[in-house]
């Protein structure tokens, strides 16, 4: 029970490969070189919920691998995503982070595109000697894009596998929620935070740390056996809930019950939680009434953007939306009782590894798949591996 000495410190911890993370992993600029084009040069990401699109020309501007990009839906009802560069001198042609646009004019020397990203209008393309520059060859750059279950998913891998084979079964239980009823996003928030991207993720994966939240302790740690918790893993480092956990909400003080008041997500009851991660930085959650979804974009490898959505049933009565956003708000919006102390979490993580104080993160619990357990931090890391080509247990830094 003794304290340790450098030696001890910074020696690997004596446990099986895929247990442990080094902290170098979030901090290390190569590393995170190699995540950007192995990791987000090439997966399916989250860019938007379609309810966000809801009229022809509706554009939405994202981030992806530092790139900015924006999802339109063409007058044709298909949503489509492009690099937000102008085809002449790259030019960045929204600047606003969402509107309506029949033609995409850009500012620069007034160019125009359409929502195809075909190039609707060259001025003075006479000036152009040749072919080379013409509406017809001076399109945008297009990105893959699918929507599953109302979620609008982009790759920047032309060869990417299509989504529903990247995605696997991980959203099953989650079709009836997403598309049982009409969605709409009624809650947008953003922020930086001062941590790798995969810190905020950890958050999300991790059910050990409920005992940090003050409101999980009081509303779900003790809702029912950890035994009867089920988690579940599947391939492509996706993992979540494998079961409905409960939660008591009455079990704090303030928080009302909830009972019938307003009508559950389809498929769920009002005091199931249910999760999903997926590879390598989405998250949703759904408390029953609502649902979250989270994106952990990176800005470096210690600065990370976070966007995240509540979800509740379009054109429900207000009385409803008000009750509804009472059930989100009180967890997740900017003043709850749980994202926030997320935030903290993830951040004084870096604080440790900035300076290579912090050595190991320890994801070695084992619980069967059950209560607590790791699994869901293993396997992300797994397929991390895979994709960087790397071991995340070894430092690369003294
Ligand atoms: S940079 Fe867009 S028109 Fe010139
Ligand atoms: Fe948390």
């Amino acid at each position: 029970m003794s304290s340790r000495d450098k030696k001890s410190w910074d020696a690997s911890p004596d446990m099986p490969a895929g247990h442990f993370v080094s902290g170098d992993v979030y901090t290390d600029p190569d590393i995170y070189k190699d995540e950007s084009e192995k990791v987000f040069a090439k997966a399916w990401r989250f860019a938007c919920h379609d309810s966000e699109l809801p009229e022809a020309f509706d554009y939405r501007v994202f981030e992806q691998d530092g790139q900015s990009l924006f999802a339109i839906r063409g007058e044709d009802g298909v949503i489509r995503s492009f690099l937000n560069v102008c085809s002449h001198r790259g030019a960045k042609l929204l600047d606003q982070p969402a509107g309506n646009a029949k033609l995409i004019t850009c500012f620069y020397h007034r160019w125009t595109y359409d929502a195809h990203g075909h190039c609707a209008g060259i001025p003075r393309v006479s000036g152009y000697s040749g072919d080379v520059v013409s509406k017809e060859t001076m399109g945008l750059r297009e990105v893959r894009t699918e929507t599953l279950h109302g979620l609008v998913f982009v790759t920047l891998d032309d060869a990417a596998p299509d989504l529903t084979s990247f995605v696997g079964k991980a959203l099953d239980r989650f079709s009836e929620m997403l598309t049982g009823q009409p969605l709409e996003v009624f809650h947008y928030n953003r922020a930086v935070l001062d941590c790798n991207w995969k810190a905020w993720h950890e958050t999300n994966m991790d059910l050990y740390h409920e005992f940090m939240h003050v409101v999980l302790r009081k509303t779900q740690v003790n809702a029912m056996p950890m035994k009867d918790r089920k988690l579940i893993v599947f391939k492509n480092g996706h993992g979540g809930s494998g079961g409905d956990m409960k939660a008591a909400y009455d079990g704090y003080k303030g928080f009302a019950g909830r009972g019938n008041d307003i009508p559950p997500l389809s498929g769920m009851a009002p005091t199931d939680f249910r999760f999903i991660n997926l590879f390598p930085s989405t998250a949703i959650i759904s408390r029953g009434t609502v649902v979250r979804i989270d994106t952990a974009t990176p800005m470096g490898p210690d600065k990370t953007l976070l966007e995240m959505r509540g979800l509740g049933v379009m054109g429900e009565p207000e009385e409803h939306r008000r009750v509804r956003q009472r059930h989100h708000n009180q967890y997740w919006g900017p003043f709850g009782r749980n994202v926030p102390e997320d935030t903290i979490a993830a951040e004084a993580c870096a604080d440790s590894f900035r300076g290579h104080a912090g050595r190991y993160q320890i994801i070695s619990r084992d619980e069967g798949l059950t209560g607590q357990d790791d699994a869901v931090l293993r396997a992300f890391y797994k397929e991390w591996a895979l994709k960087t080509g790397r071991d995340p247990g070894q430092p690369v830094s003294s």
